[in-house]
């Protein structure tokens, strides 16, 4: 019998949620936080609210994911609370357009730190810069349907990486707090912007970096005793996650003035200042760092496809894994290309603003419907009206596919072909 196999185990598990969460978002946020929210004291406030939001929400997963035990996350979650319907209509967003964005914006963050040398302070032409991204895509891609280990590793290494990294960046702000220079978090809340606009924007940029703590969620099912690994790999991360992001913005504003951290546009690199010669350093975990939190994101998005096509929410050669590798290619490969369609027209910013976040119980439900409805309140753009008719139109597809089954038969064909040429079978439920 065909199935996904338990492959990680505690470090892994740990690496898959600590490793998608730091990704871009601490490398580059801190200023636009800084700057959207206009003091110190008010943007570490930020980021500790932050913290607790992924905390709570971890917590809420892990009782979740201990209860049900099949991979696909927020999917399965509601699947089996919501029913079919509001699955699908998750799925179909997620698919469409949260997973590739996400991916998308950690692909062309990964690929500025990439092409940066080369262009020695100008700005990279942005084709080049989605090629890279691209690239990148790819070869995680290529991975992944080869082997889950080889992903798992990855996954490890890279998080292992931005760690030290961070702890760097932590330790020579330590430092220099002792020395003394602590002038910049004198009258820390002065110039603090209260409006609900810039509060709203200024959270999705935290969140943005905090994004990723329901990651291990997403692959259940190869988790080696995930009814222990899995709650505590999620405290685990995500409190090593938040200690370290808070320390690391210490760190950023004991070195720079607030004004020298709002110019610089990727603070990591800025980060030369203390490091000297060896800023490029930086450089080099920034990037990797991005890479790797693709690999996680990449890696458990593919999941949701696989999960979603098992209960026939997706055609069924989503559902397959290749009969040797045990990898899910089908739903993998599916998942770069739609990935790489939204690379096209995509671009970093406005993909962090408009990624809405969706977590379950009351506090974190609160803070939800909080930071979706007050920009639109306070800045009503046509463009949120889109999203909504967006994640309703699924219904369109919904209905004469999934609810009436009317596929038409050139899709059993397609699945036979990319059956024999994937060299894939439908695997079952591994639990
Ligand atoms: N927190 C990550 C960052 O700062 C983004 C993670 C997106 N991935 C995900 N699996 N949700 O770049």
């Amino acid at each position: 019998r065909l199935t996904l196999k338990r492959e990680v185990g505690i470090i892994g598990a740990v690496s898959f949620i600590a490793g998608s969460m730091i990704g871009s978002g601490i490398f580059i946020s801190p200023q636009y936080l800084l700057s959207t929210i206009g003091s110190p004291g008010a943007s570490l406030i930020i980021w500790a609210c932050g913290g607790v939001i992924a905390m709570l929400g971890g917590l809420c997963y892990a009782e979740l994911g201990t209860l049900i035990p099949e991979s696909g996350g927020d999917y399965i979650y509601i699947l089996k609370t919501a029913g079919k319907v509001v699955a699908f209509l998750f799925l179909f967003s997620f698919i469409i357009v949260m997973r590739p964005a996400s991916a998308t914006g950690i692909a062309l963050s990964f690929a500025e730190y990439v092409v940066a040398p080369f262009y020695g302070g100008c700005t990279p032409p942005q084709l080049v810069v989605k090629c890279v991204a691209a690239a990148g895509i790819m070869v995680l891609a290529v991975v992944n349907c080869l082997s889950i280990r080889l992903a798992t590793a990855i996954q490890v290494v890279s998080t292992v990486v931005k760690v030290l990294a961070l702890a760097m960046i932590t330790l020579g702000g330590i430092v220099m707090l002792f020395q003394g220079n602590t002038q910049n978090f004198d009258n820390s809340f002065e110039g603090t912007n209260v409006g609900v606009n810039s509060i709203g924007i200024a959270f999705y940029q935290s969140l943005w970096s905090y994004d990723g703590w329901n990651t291990l969620n997403y692959l259940t099912e190869e988790v080696k005793h995930p009814e222990v690994n899995l709650p505590r790999a999620i405290v685990i991360a995500i409190s090593l996650v938040t200690g370290l992001y808070l320390l690391v913005n210490v760190s950023y504003l004991t070195v720079m003035t607030p004004k020298e951290l709002m110019s610089s546009s990727a603070v990591a690199v800025t980060w030369n200042k203390v490091l000297g010669g060896w800023g490029w350093i930086m450089s080099v975990a920034a990037a990797l760092s991005a890479f790797g939190s693709l690999n996680g994101t990449f890696f458990s998005g593919g999941r949701v496809c696989f999960v979603a096509a098992r209960e026939g929410h997706m055609p069924d050669i989503l559902a397959m894994a290749h009969i040797h590798r045990l990898t899910p290619s089908p739903a993998l490969i599916f998942t770069t290309a739609v990935s790489l369609v939204v690379l096209i027209p995509g671009d970093f910013q406005s993909i962090v603003n408009f990624f809405v976040p969706i977590i379950i119980p009351i506090l974190v439900l609160i803070a939800a419907v909080f930071l979706v409805l007050a920009p639109i309140i306070d800045n009503p753009q046509i463009e949120y009206l889109y999203v909504t008719l967006f994640i309703f139109s699924g219904v369109i597809i919904y209905i004469p596919f999934i609810h009436y089954k009317l596929w038409p038969g050139l899709l059993t064909k397609l699945t036979v072909f990319l059956q024999l040429f994937l060299e894939v079978a439908p695997a079952e439920k591994n639990l």
